[in-house]
Order: structure tokens, then sequence, then C-alpha cells
């Protein structure tokens, strides 16, 4: 397990940068954290580096997944070369599944299938199992600023099967190297 401090939307982006190059198709980022910890911000971050607008990125809590692809939505019906072209991320939110969310209900495993990359909020809540390869990001809001801007953030980083287990080495010299990010031994 790494752990790393999140001082501002910067260190996040240079964490997220790391996790971005040492992804592969069909990794699952599984986000716990309170509300407000900075779990749909990363989603926003991991977004933009794949080419996503990330003011498209909002927290389905209600919708339950959302799918985002990169470049400028095409007018009329897609192109399915140009469709090809493009990056799928999957964006999934659990809150309102509650603890051990049947996730083979909702359609989200479908549109898993198809991703590139899967984020998934209050991961916390999915059943063990389902996922078997990618990262457990653990954000922790330590401390409130006078904004939720200036608060202090801590994110544990866990691996979830053999390949992140073996690039965990790899994540944390990126992370040692980044500016504005410190590891915590
Ligand atoms: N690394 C960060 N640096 C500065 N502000 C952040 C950071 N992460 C989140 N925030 C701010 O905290 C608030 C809540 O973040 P959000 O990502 O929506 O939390 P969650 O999805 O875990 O409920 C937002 O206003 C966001 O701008
Ligand atoms: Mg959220």
């Amino acid at each position: 397990m790494l752990t790393c401090d999140i001082t501002s939307i910067q260190s996040l982006t240079s964490l997220a940068e790391c996790i971005r190059t040492l992804a592969q198709p069909g990794d699952i980022f599984l986000l716990e954290g309170d509300l407000g910890a900075g779990k749909t911000t990363f989603v926003k971050v991991l977004a933009s580096l794949c080419g996503i607008d990330p003011r498209e990125v909002t927290s389905p809590t209600f919708g339950l997944v959302h799918r985002y692809l990169s470049g400028s939505p095409g007018m009329g019906s897609p192109d399915p070369e140009d469709m090809a072209q493009r990056f799928v991320l999957v964006h999934a939110d659990l809150y309102r599944l509650g603890p051990g969310a049947d996730i083979y209900d909702t359609g989200i495993q479908e549109l898993m299938d198809e991703a590139d990359l899967v984020a998934v909020e209050w991961a916390e809540y999915l059943q063990d199992g389902v996922v078997t390869h990618g990262l457990r990001l653990r954000f922790h809001l330590d401390f409130t600023g006078e904004t939720d801007e200036t608060g202090i953030r801590q994110v544990e980083i866990i691996p979830v099967g053999d390949r992140w287990t073996r690039q965990m080495r790899a994540l944390q010299e990126c992370i040692e190297k980044s500016h504005g990010l410190k590891n915590n031994p």
C-alpha cells in the first residue's frame, strides 16, 4: 500500500498522471471515502487526461452510471470508425445502492465490459471479488479548511490483482518524482 498527500488539484493531477501512465484497458479504479473526500474530482482529472471534457463529469449519484467519450461529440449519428477511436470512461456511483451492492442487477457490468477504464465511487459498497484488476484509492479528508479546496487530503493506494501489485514500485517512483506529491513511507 502507498499513502500519498494531496494538497491541491495540481498534486491530484500528478497522481492521476502516474496512474494513467501505468493503466491498461479494462482497469477499474475503486474510489472510497466520505462525501467531499475528492472521489468525483479524481474522476474529472482522470477524464481530462483521457481526452474527455471534465465538465461532462458529474457524480452519477442518482443516475448510478455515466459513460464518457473522448473528443467532442459528433453531430447526428456517430461514424462507427470515429467511435472506435474514442476513449471510453465509465463512471459509476454506488451510493444509492448501499452496502452489498449487486451490480449485476444494474446494467453497470455491461457498460464496464466495453470501457477502456472504469471509475467506481462508493466502491466500499461493492461485493468482494467483482473486480480483479485495478487500484483501490481510499480518499481521506483530514482537515477541512475555509473551503473544501483548502482542505488536506490523503489517499491510500492499494493494488487489486497481480499486475497492479507488480506495478506498485513504478507507481511509487513516479509519485516520488512528481512535483508537489509526497509519498508517506
Ligand atoms: N485535491 C483537491 N484539491 C482541492 N480541492 C479538492 C480536491 N479534491 C476535491 N476537492 C474539492 O472538494 C469538493 C468535494 O469533492 P468531490 O470530488 O465532489 O468529493 P466526493 O466525490 O468524494 O464526494 C469539491 O468542491 C472539490 O473541488
Ligand atoms: Mg462524488
